[in-house]
């Protein structure tokens, strides 16, 4: 069948089975083709830039897959463990029988909308697999699961079930991976692959992401850069262990295989129930540049909680009083935050636990009734306080820990995961909750349930998630412990659906000790997360940086606080400017100008909001690269933009280059004009209130870099 004739199915028809030996996959600029072979293998025959419309598809040759010049296969769709390939797999099976074999061969497909689905089976044992690959078109993005079901009678046990497998043929393979640690998230680092394999994975269960971010760029046939080159921007949602195999086989091929950790992760899969895999996201795009602009539009389309409804600036008292506070600190805070002009107060740790109250991090948590010597009126007074003041109120949560030291851990021993006769390790001094079960299931939602049903006008709550699965053993599960980091993340998952279900209005901040939680599924259910604790304005550079690659900046929380206080109030509120802003500092310590510039500067944000959410990022300047750095946000109509310059640590007698802006309009004028000034200065910049065509600032660029150190400015461009 001719692409021609396949996509005249594809679009005239609602829903019908072809059986056709080409399936064609495409957005507005990618194509995925998968061919059957005579053996009725599925093999990907193309992945790249759309072909024309009368490209013959037939004509794509089937490369071999890399082992022997007899393998009867091609490069695999969905390759299986232990027959011909003895590369990395997507899928290995166990059989009841004790067999770990599989020979997935091809059934039939169906096309409907942007939605295909290709199912396979085993002609020997009664087992199914069906690949999805979903399409957002316009932003360039596919989306890839697999659905694994058997009918066997006996014990199936699933040893590997990836989502995804995607081949390459390049003369170059370069990888960027996004290395963290506690407040050093998404460390940006580069290697070319050459043979062999190259795994970033994560084993961590609940607080996932505190080494490994769940994202990977590939450069195919040329390092990675903003503007140039192809690259492979991939994702997987899954709110927990993930894994990313890169291998170049002997005949230079790279395979990407992207999935669920399968490490300690035997499932036992029962029969007539189906497995479904994580979804993988990746992109094929021009640049990174390009690629995080569909990703962040994609996340603003289709993926991310409430993702057109506004966002609360805030202020958050941890890092102002840690577990130091009562009725009457909060109440001032309240006043604080007013005359701040944030919209919302965020009530952190330390506000529950009765035998054992949350004086510290060594008590409490799991006992989710406010401390009655510390704030004997409970929440509500607090929420009626904050509305008083005109803020909103919020709240913090760490539902699914437990400290050894709560009335929750004496009364429901067997709740927590915990291995049986061996000394407990504790991190942060808690432990997890065992979500495979679901009573625990129930508990989590009831704190929730319990905070709303008694406080209806709680807006936002932060969800916080401080430690890894430790002593992992769900005694739940049993003899099945091989199901309990998927199980775990699906009983999150439940938690989360009914959480979503009931309270649709409740604004909810992903946190994990910092960005130990970020993937683009958890935000399904979270309107932002929290990105690091590192607030540190330098660092937050390379941290922003870093996420947006893939995040939008309308989910990335960034907040004003105490650490680098070597930078100026100006400086600290210019870099979280860029992200969903929230301040986290006592306001009584900053002088009456800095106080001054952070009013001025909230309203200016509430003003540019919109903007500075826009999808629509372009990268200048890395932070990388030398020692500025500058970002620009533009709206769809390119009627506006704003530019964030920062100038971290020039060298001396550095050569100031001017900055060229994209993504504007090149026959229209634009006039430039720097906004948040400190109280009584002007800006200095010699491009200040000056109107110049698109094509100008496209093509020559203005200064908004200078040799200071330490200096920040916002500018904002508007087509007059
Ligand atoms: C984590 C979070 C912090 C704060 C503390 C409270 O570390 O990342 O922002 O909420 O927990 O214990």
């Amino acid at each position: 069948m001719t692409k021609r004739t396949l996509s005249f199915f594809i679009l005239h028809s609602s829903f019908f089975i072809l059986l056709a030996q080409t399936i064609s996959i495409t957005t507005d600029h990618t194509q995925l083709v998968l061919q059957v072979n005579s053996q009725k293998r599925l093999c990907q025959t193309y992945l790249g830039e759309r072909l024309s419309e009368q490209t013959d598809l037939k004509q794509l040759s089937m490369p071999q897959a890399g082992l022997s010049s007899s393998c009867i296969r091609g490069l695999e769709a969905y390759p299986v463990m232990g027959t011909e390939d003895y590369y990395e797999p997507t899928f290995e099976i166990r059989h009841a029988d004790g067999n770990p074999t599989s020979v997935l061969k091809y059934q039939q497909h169906t096309q409907q909308g942007d939605l295909t689905s290709i199912s396979l089976r085993d002609e020997v044992y009664p087992i199914e697999v069906t690949l999805y690959y979903k399409t957002f078109p316009q932003e360039d993005v596919i989306q890839q699961w697999a659905e694994i079901k058997h009918e066997e009678k006996g014990k199936v046990f699933l040893g590997r079930y990836a989502s995804s497998m995607l081949y390459f043929e390049a003369p170059s393979y370069y990888l960027t991976e996004f290395a963290s640690d506690w407040a050093k998230e998404m460390q940006m680092l580069s290697q070319e692959l050459q043979f062999g394999k190259k795994v970033v994975d994560s084993r961590l269960g609940t607080r996932a992401n505190l080494m490994a971010q769940p994202f990977f760029e590939v450069g195919i046939g040329s390092p990675i850069s903003e503007n140039e080159g192809t690259v492979l921007m991939g994702t997987l949602g899954w709110t927990g262990n993930f894994r990313f195999t890169f291998e170049v086989d002997n005949q230079h091929v790279l395979r990407v295989v992207s999935g669920i950790n399968h490490d300690a992760s035997s499932y036992l899969l029962p029969k007539g129930e189906t497995f479904r895999t994580a979804d993988f996201f990746f992109t094929l795009a021009k640049g990174t540049g390009e690629g995080s602009r569909r990703f962040q539009r994609w996340m603003m389309n289709h993926q991310l909680h409430k993702a057109k409804d506004d966002r609360m600036t805030l202020l958050n008292n941890w890092e102002n009083t840690y577990f130091d506070f009562n009725e009457e600190k909060l109440v001032a805070l309240f006043g604080e935050a007013k005359d701040l002009g944030v919209d919302l107060f965020l009530l952190d740790d330390g506000w529950f636990g009765n035998k054992y109250p949350r004086k510290d991090d060594h008590a409490g948590l799991g006992d989710w009734q406010v401390t009655k010597d510390k704030l004997p009126q409970g929440i509500p007074y607090l929420v009626r306080k904050a509305k008083e003041n005109g803020v909103a109120f919020g709240i913090w949560i760490e539902p699914e820990m437990v400290n050894p030291k709560s009335e929750l851990a004496e009364k429901h021993p067997d709740w927590l995961i915990q291995l049986p006769s061996r000394e407990t390790y504790y991190f942060r001094n808690q432990m997890v909750l065992d979500l495979c079960n679901p009573k625990v299931q129930d508990f989590v939602f009831g704190i929730v349930d319990g905070l709303m049903q008694e406080n209806p006008e709680i807006r936002f709550m932060k969800w916080d998630c401080n430690s890894p699965i430790t002593n992992i053993y769900s005694p739940y599960l049993k003899e099945n412990q091989g199901n309990i980091y998927v199980d775990y993340v699906r009983g999150l998952y439940k938690v989360l659906d009914r959480v979503q279900a009931k309270y649709p209005d409740l604004y909810m901040m992903m946190c994990s000790g910092g960005g130990g939680r970020s993937d683009v599924t958890g935000l399904r259910y979270f309107t932002e997360f929290w990105c690091s604790d590192n607030t540190d304005p330098i660092e937050r550079l390379f941290i922003q940086w870093g996420y947006s690659q893939f995040m939008p900046a309308k989910a990335m929380c960034a907040h004003v606080t105490e650490w680098n206080r070597r930078a100026s109030i100006k400086f600290r509120v210019d870099v979280a400017f860029q992200g969903k802003l929230g301040f986290d500092i006592g306001l009584k310590g900053l002088s009456d100008d800095d106080r001054q510039y952070c009013r001025e500067a909230i309203k200016e944000y509430k003003r540019l909001k919109d903007i500075v959410w826009s999808p629509n990022l372009y990268r200048l300047v890395s932070p990388y690269e030398g020692q500025h750095c500058v970002v620009q946000r533009v709206d769809d109509a390119k009627s506006k933009s704003v530019v964030f310059a920062y100038d971290i640590h020039p060298r001396y007698g550095e050569r100031l280059l001017n900055t060229r802006l994209q993504g504007l309009d090149a026959a229209a004028n634009y006039r430039v004009k720097e906004i948040c000034l400190m109280p009584g200065k002007q800006s200095w910049l010699p491009c200040n209130d000056k109107v110049y065509t698109g094509d100008y600032l496209m093509k020559v660029g203005i200064k908004v870099t200078s040799t200071n150190d330490l200096v920040s400015h916002i500018i904002e461009v508007t087509k007059e």
